[in-house]
């Protein structure tokens, strides 16, 4: 079997080395060394001012939209985790869609400026499969009409933007480290912001909005993560170079293998490159891709129709609502297996069977 993706794990000595130290301190979770010193390093790494490392990236979404204090509706695009939607509806705002750009996947900067109203606080749009939004055109939108900018960036670890990190841009990204992702603390998430106010926020949020042992600065929640969550995260941090390398040439060698597949691409951003969090394709036809699915199925390999169904139909306390681009890309996207075990051989198969598949 191989599955749609596999969690890398680092060499089980590197992960034990770390525990002596945890039985000695008896330091557990709570911000403990680990926890700060995968901050700093994340931070060095990542070229951030500031992160805050947290339970999830979920948490990080609730997070930053109650240390924003958002109110109201806030923009955002129906292709995504339902993660970006449930936050906004967990925290009380309302979420307004707007269609995606059929070649990027992302929210179509183009069609915000239409659907901001009175009550529209902010925008909380995603880097789908890691590739950046158009983030100066949001920033431009956003300052003109004095909103806030969230950015999912759950799938956008280490991508840059003209040489600066994608996490710099809106006043908070969000990032998840779940064991799917690229990189990983097992389950984890990260929070980074260039303000200092704001992050100083966000730290109180993340510990129950605790000011000293007997007060209270604001509303928080516990989105704290433990020093064995921290061991996997430093472990992994050690690893972040091959994986990526790896990652990408199992990339190229889909994208050579693939030219004649019914089938795109979404398109990269033109300053960015690929971070290989993810292979999807959209197929020419619902039907071609459901086939392609089925029979890699019957061989054993797994595949995920990641993102669908659109966000703006699938969920129960929404109103369903419908957009032509989503609606149309939702159905006919797929990912391809992409993990550091996979090898070329294995991208190999997957290709023959699928360029087979759509010659039958
Ligand atoms: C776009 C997006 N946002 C948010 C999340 C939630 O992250 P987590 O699973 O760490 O809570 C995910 C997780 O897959 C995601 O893909």
């Amino acid at each position: 079997m191989i599955p749609v993706t596999k969690p890398f794990l680092p060499p089980q000595q590197i992960y034990q080395s770390y525990l002596d130290g945890i039985w000695k301190r008896n330091w557990l979770t709570n911000m403990g060394p680990l926890a700060s010193d995968l901050e700093l390093r994340l931070q060095e790494f990542l070229k951030v001012d500031h992160l805050l490392f947290v339970t999830n990236g979920t948490v990080a979404l609730q997070m930053a939209i109650k240390a924003l204090d958002l109110k109201g509706e806030i923009i955002t695009t129906p292709f995504s985790f339902v993660a970006t939607t449930s936050s906004i509806v967990w925290e009380g705002c309302t979420p307004v869609f707007v269609d995606i750009d059929p070649e990027s996947l992302n929210i179509d900067a183009a069609k915000i400026e239409a659907a901001i109203t009175e009550n529209t606080s902010a925008i909380l749009a995603t880097h789908v499969y890691g590739n950046p939004c158009e983030v100066e055109k949001i920033d431009r939108i956003a300052k003109k009409h004095n909103l806030k900018v969230i950015y999912d960036a759950a799938h956008s670890f280490g991508v840059e933007v003209k040489g600066r990190s994608i996490f710099e841009f809106g006043d908070i990204s969000t990032c998840s480290l779940h064991a799917t992702k690229l990189y990983h603390s097992i389950e984890g998430g990260l929070l980074i912001t260039k303000d200092p106010v704001l992050l100083k926020k966000l730290a109180s949020v993340r510990n129950f909005g605790i000011s000293g042992f007997e007060s209270f600065d604001e509303l928080g929640l516990n989105g704290k993560n433990s020093e064995f969550h921290a061991v996997m995260g430093l472990a992994n941090l050690k690893y972040i170079e091959e994986i990526s390398k790896k990652r990408k040439a199992l990339t190229t060698r889909y994208d050579d293998k693939l030219k004649n597949l019914k089938a795109r691409r979404p398109i990269w951003h033109i300053d960015s490159e690929n971070n290989a969090a993810y292979y999807p394709i959209i197929f020419d036809t619902e039907e071609l891709m459901l086939k392609c699915r089925e029979h890699l199925q019957l061989n054993e390999i797994g595949t995920r129709r990641y993102f669908y169904p659109s966000l703006a139909t699938a969920l129960p306390y929404l109103e369903p609502q419908h957009f032509p681009v989503t609606d149309d890309i939702a159905k006919r996207v797929l990912c391809l297996p992409l993990f550091y075990d996979l090898t070329i051989e294995e991208v190999d198969m997957i290709c023959r069977l699928l360029l087979r598949i759509q010659n039958n």
